[in-house]
């Protein structure tokens, strides 16, 4: 038994984890790979210049399962516990725009396949890449992935990804899908497949119950949403004070700050959010990135407002069609918030999704699902 079953079980034992028998199989399967990956000698040391032939490269794994379930959290485990050095962790969407971008760069370089130059490029950098949140929603995307799956796992790199979907079920009904299908058999061919798929939506138990749109501004709603950030993100009490910020990449190769970002929670300033010239490649940025999101000094609009209201309607667009779990604190409830200026007609959408937003029915639904 290794070291990351061990810190699976002290957290079951300290009662920070309920028992669940899905999560330790997943455990189990993620302990057997960290084991297998930190037995390769370390490249260029004697062990390693001795050993004649290559160690067989370690299967993969491929978590799947409904929201909340504990995937991105047992991946995370396994990711800070393995103990080797060239990993990467990454969410799979920023992932995909950095593919893109490095595709760009090859093609300008010379003429021909990019692909090889990229999974190079890739190999080179990490032994073991975990992707958060696998997901396959174009035909671009679908062929790319395709390719550049099988060539970076034939080179040797270990992946571990999580989705909420099956392979069988990655891109489905999607355009040429044929071309596709040899990925889903890579997949189940070469990563050790596991349901992670119990009853229970951790996310869910721990949103039940709390208060969503806080009124009005000030010290009580900022302690209430602080005590909801650290109650969804399971952040040690002695390193409250530091919480890490972010730059994640959006559209046009430009990056967009986070002020606070931890396990798939954001907080931004309504200033920050609504107050500068962003549109919607921003917060769809936003909205994919984060299944939940926190937004506080929401002030009552008014006619002088209009263009930070407009920037609100795109932005609760793009969180409600991603369903994006929003927590706030604002100086009025939904509705009165923009009583009068240009756009209200627009506006009366946002109060009703807003509203919609607060139902646990709402809170129920999975992050990103159409
Ligand atoms: N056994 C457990 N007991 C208590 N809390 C848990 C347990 N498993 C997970 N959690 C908590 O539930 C929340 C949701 O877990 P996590 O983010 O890992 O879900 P997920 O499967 O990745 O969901 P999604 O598909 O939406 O990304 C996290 O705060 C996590 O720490
Ligand atoms: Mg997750």
């Amino acid at each position: 038994m290794g070291h990351v079953i061990d810190r699976y079980q002290a957290l079951v034992r300290a009662g920070e984890l309920r028992t669940d028998p899905a999560q330790a199989d997943a455990a189990a399967l993620l302990d057997r790979l960290a084991g297998e990956l930190e037995a390769v000698p370390k490249r260029g040391s004697i062990l390693w210049r001795l050993t004649a032939k290559p160690a067989p490269q370690p299967r993969g794994v491929y978590l799947w399962g409904g929201v909340g379930r504990g995937k991105s959290m047992l991946m995370d485990l396994f990711f800070s516990e393995v103990r080797i050095e060239r990993k990467r962790r990454v969410h799979f969407h920023e992932f995909m725009l950095e593919v893109h971008d490095r595709l760009r760069i090859e093609r300008q370089k010379e003429a021909g396949d990019p692909i090889p130059a990229v999974v190079e490029a890739l190999k080179g950098e990490a032994r073991l890449i975990a992707f958060d949140e696998m997901v396959v929603n174009n035909s671009p995307d679908a062929m790319i992935l395709s390719r550049l799956f099988t060539q970076l796992i034939n080179a040797g790199t270990v992946v571990v990804a999580t989705s909420n979907r099956p392979p069988r079920d990655l891109y489905k009904d999607g355009l040429n899908r044929e071309h596709f299908l040899p990925f889903i058999d890579l997949i189940q061919d070469r990563l050790d497949v596991l349901p992670l798929n119990g009853p229970t939506d951790y996310r869910m138990q721990r949103l039940s119950g709390l208060k969503t749109w806080h009124v009005p501004n000030g010290p009580e709603a900022t302690k209430a949403l602080s005590d909801a950030f650290f109650r969804l993100t399971d952040y040690p009490p002695e390193d409250r004070a530091h919480v890490p910020s972010e730059d994640i990449p959006v559209p046009g190769g430009r990056t967009l700050h986070v002020p606070k970002s931890l396990k798939g929670v954001a907080v931004f300033s309504f200033k920050r959010l609504c107050g500068e010239a962003r549109g919607a490649a921003d917060y769809l940025a936003i909205a994919r990135r984060f299944h939940t999101v926190i937004i506080v000094g929401i002030p009552r609009l008014g006619p002088e407002n209009r263009n930070e209201a407009a920037r609100f309607v795109t932005l609760i667009d793009a969180l409600y069609e991603q369903k994006v779990k929003l927590l706030a604190a604002a100086d009025a409830e939904p509705a009165e918030l923009y009583e009068t200026g240009d756009g209200r007609f627009e506006f009366e959408r946002t109060v009703s999704r807003l509203m919609e937003m607060r139902s646990d029915d709402y809170l129920a639904e999975g992050h990103g699902f159409a």
